[in-house]
């Protein structure tokens, strides 16, 4: 008999996602058990209880998937999970990270940017570049030849960023710029081409005259769906929408591409019981859609 399409929903903060739970059973998962407040602690019987309960070659029927808004302990779960596989007997399962959607919204971001630009060789800026959904989409510009400014109101957050990046890609451009006050604006986004922003729901980042200022920008992402919307001017449904001389995507306009990956990824899982999907996977497997 067939099994079950089994998802390890794991979650870091207190109360599992209910969108990771809806899109996982869009996706043709048939059981979800969902677990809040994950710790590293927790992983190794929750590993065990995936692997040990069908035969090593029913495992692609199990899978893992991470959740949460704190993409570090995210990473921290996921290589905690991996520890716990005993891969020369075939013992594991597919996993996927995708804290705060970082992962697929952010392949869904650049996804739709390298339909207009050659991102290898842009300047880029991405604003709100130390939150997860921004970390990411700054790793897979820089992974992509881009020459990437990650914004920040702290100058120090955006550095570590940097660095992780440099970490995964030695030799990547990446650079921090402040956008604490109103007068780094003009200077951030001086050069660039692209500028996606990644802020908090509700937050302004880049207001009409600091966007005039730029002469080069020619495409304009914003992530964020509540108004007031990141980027002044954006409407959140726009997908390829020409405004003022620039290309605009709002939140809802990529939100659609997020959703497809979302879903692939998902469904990715259960093809083998071997698949890791983090920002590189998920965006390579973006292209393929
Ligand atoms: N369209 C979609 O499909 C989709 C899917 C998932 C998420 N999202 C959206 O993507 C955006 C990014 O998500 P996230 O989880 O990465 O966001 P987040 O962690 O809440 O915020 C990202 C960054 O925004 C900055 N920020 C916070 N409050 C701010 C304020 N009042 N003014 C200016 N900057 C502020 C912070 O950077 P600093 O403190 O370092 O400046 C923070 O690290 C959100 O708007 C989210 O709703 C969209």
């Amino acid at each position: 008999m067939e099994k079950r399409k089994i998802l390890l929903h794991l979650d870091s903060d207190p109360q599992p996602s209910v969108f990771d739970r809806v899109v996982a059973i869009d996706s043709g998962v048939e059981e979800v058990l969902s677990y809040g407040n994950v710790k590293k602690d927790q992983i190794m019987s929750m590993v065990h209880g995936c692997i040990f309960t069908r035969h090593s070659r029913d495992l692609h029927h199990t899978a893992i998937y991470i959740g949460g808004s704190d993409l570090t302990q995210g990473e921290e779960l996921l290589q905690e999970i991996r520890q716990h596989f005993i891969s020369k007997w075939k013992l594991q399962v597919s996993v996927m990270l995708d804290s705060n959607g970082s992962n697929t919204t952010a392949a869904a971001a650049v996804r739709a940017a390298t339909k207009h630009i050659d991102v290898g060789n842009v300047q880029a800026l991405v604003l709100g570049g130390t939150g997860p959904v921004g970390q990411r989409v700054a790793l897979l510009l820089a992974r992509l030849g881009a020459k990437v400014r990650i914004g920040s109101r702290s100058l120090p957050r955006a550095d570590s960023v940097c660095q992780s990046i440099r970490k995964s890609y030695p030799g990547s451009h990446v650079e921090a710029v402040s956008t604490a006050s109103s007068s780094d604006g003009p200077l951030a986004l001086k050069n660039c081409e692209l500028v996606i922003a990644a802020g908090a729901a509700g937050a302004l980042l880049l207001p009409h005259k600091i966007r005039h200022t730029s002469t080069q920008l020619r495409l304009a992402i914003d992530l964020n769906a509540v108004p007031p919307v990141g980027i002044e001017g954006i409407e959140i449904n726009d997908k390829a929408q020409h405004r003022d001389g620039l290309i605009c995507y709002g939140a809802i306009g990529v939100g659609d591409i997020k959703m497809a990956i979302h879903r692939a990824a998902i469904q990715n899982l259960y093809e083998r019981n071997d698949l890791i999907l983090t920002a590189e996977e998920i965006y390579d497997l973006a292209l393929r859609l």
